[in-house]
């Protein structure tokens, strides 16, 4: 495992970090499987084959599966594991309304980590309606006296929003560290490599986020993509060239991305062996500016398949139907698109259940405009 010196805080972390959010799962009739349903066994051998082999940084969050990825870390970090990394965990900034409700929750995390202290709290998910929200209510206070108190060690946060929000959080308080979604196809978005080192500049260490974009740049690739990847002199598959061009950058400490199987694991694993800073030739620079290139022409919706607005009361499965309406361009896969549409018609779920309640968009990391997306998604496949 390489491993990045943060000087600021005068810790090494392992360059690539589990990410706790899409843990192995149990599969249910039909091959079906449900976010709260993990399986416990496989996902607490899986996190601490990452610890043994030298992984150091597990990041959690109150919502994920479905509320139970905190506790099952809890239990993986069990016999001396917890001793071992930098627990990450985040507020989840929009059950909060007061500032007792910062204490609450924090002390309930602590309970759910079975842990004395969170080294990593951030608060999650920051935007333009959190940030201002929480920080009228003393958000900042209140880190400084969780620091102060010892139930933290680095007070951060994760974001999704536009690059001036960024900057002006991480302007207005003394920030340890700032989590930022970042991969080929996500340079310029969100924060993106200029809040990157915005952040590097003023000491701030940055952990990345879905630097697969949530998996889709290691197997859903498009034969055109390949064939430039494979003009490389030195072979590799698209996960590797993902992980590669994060890695080849100075600034990122930690590379966190949420392994679902035992096996993606020990490939990451094995991909981080050798990934420095300065690791991509000119050449591979330059093919790796043609893939991009390539990307942006392609997608319909950016959707990462984070879940975060779901489930939708109406049953609609966002993510599927954006994931197939982006298929029928990453792909060409027009017609397998719309045959797995009707699949979603026959349940239910597809575009046309949606009442245009407008629960979904709001929670959005992405800021998509789910509705209008839905609809347009819609015709596309069934037109
Ligand atoms: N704070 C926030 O707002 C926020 C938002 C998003 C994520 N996060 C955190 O950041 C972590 C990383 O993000 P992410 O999970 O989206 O990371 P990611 O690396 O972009 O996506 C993970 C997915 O990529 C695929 N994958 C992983 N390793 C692979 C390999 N070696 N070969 C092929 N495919 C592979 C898997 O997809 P399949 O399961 O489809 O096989 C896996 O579920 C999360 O787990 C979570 O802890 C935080
Ligand atoms: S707006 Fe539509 S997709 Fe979003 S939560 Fe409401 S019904 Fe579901
Ligand atoms: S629509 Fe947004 S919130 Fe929903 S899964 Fe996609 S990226 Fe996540």
């Amino acid at each position: 495992m390489q491993y990045r010196h943060i000087s600021s805080l005068n810790i090494d972390v392992s360059a690539y970090g589990i990410g706790c959010m899409r843990l192995p799962l149990r599969q249910l009739d039909q091959g079906k499987t449900d976010p709260a349903l993990i399986n416990e066994k496989e996902a607490i051998r899986m996190i601490r084959k990452g610890i043994d082999a030298g992984v150091n940084y597990i990041d959690t969050a109150y919502p994920y599966h479905e509320k139970q990825s905190e506790p099952l870390v809890a239990k993986a970090l069990e016999n001396g594991y917890r001793d071992k990394v930098y627990l990450a965990s985040k507020m989840p900034v929009w059950e909060t309304h007061s500032y007792e409700d910062f204490e609450k929750m924090l002390d309930l995390q602590l309970q759910r980590l079975q842990t004395d202290k969170i080294d990593f709290y951030l608060l999650h998910a920051l935007n333009e309606e959190s940030w201002p929200r929480i920080r009228d209510l003393g958000i900042l206070k209140f880190l400084d006296k969780a620091k102060e108190a010892g139930k933290i060690v680095y007070a951060a946060f994760s974001f999704h929003d536009e690059l001036p929000l960024f900057k002006e959080i991480i302007d207005a308080y003394d920030w340890d560290m700032a989590q930022i979604q970042y991969n080929l196809l996500d340079e310029h978005y969100q924060a993106g490599v200029e809040g990157l080192r915005y952040a590097t500049d003023k000491d701030i260490m940055t952990v990345i986020m879905e630097p697969l974009r949530g998996g889709a740049l290691a197997q859903k690739v498009p034969v055109g993509i390949n064939r430039v990847w494979d003009e490389a002199s030195v072979k590799r598959r698209p996960v590797e060239w993902a992980f590669r061009w994060l890695a080849d950058q100075p600034e990122p400490g930690v590379i966190l991305s949420g392994p679902s199987s035992v096996e993606q694991l020990e490939d990451s694993l094995r991909i981080f062996s050798d990934l420095k800073p300065g690791c991509l030739s000119d050449d591979e620079k330059a093919l790796t500016a043609r893939v991009q290139k390539l990307y942006h022409n392609k997608v319909k919706v950016g959707c990462t398949a984070c879940n975060y607005c779901m489930p939708c009361p109406y049953g609609v499965n966002i993510p599927g139907v954006f994931s197939l309406y982006n298929n029928i361009f990453l792909f060409d896969e027009e017609k397998e698109s719309k045959q797995a549409y009707q699949k979603l018609i026959k349940d239910e779920t597809d575009a046309s259940q949606c009442t245009e309640c407008g629960q979904c968009e709001p929670l959005c990391p992405q800021n998509i405009q789910i509705i209008a997306k839905l609809k347009e998604a819609h015709q596309a496949l069934t037109g």
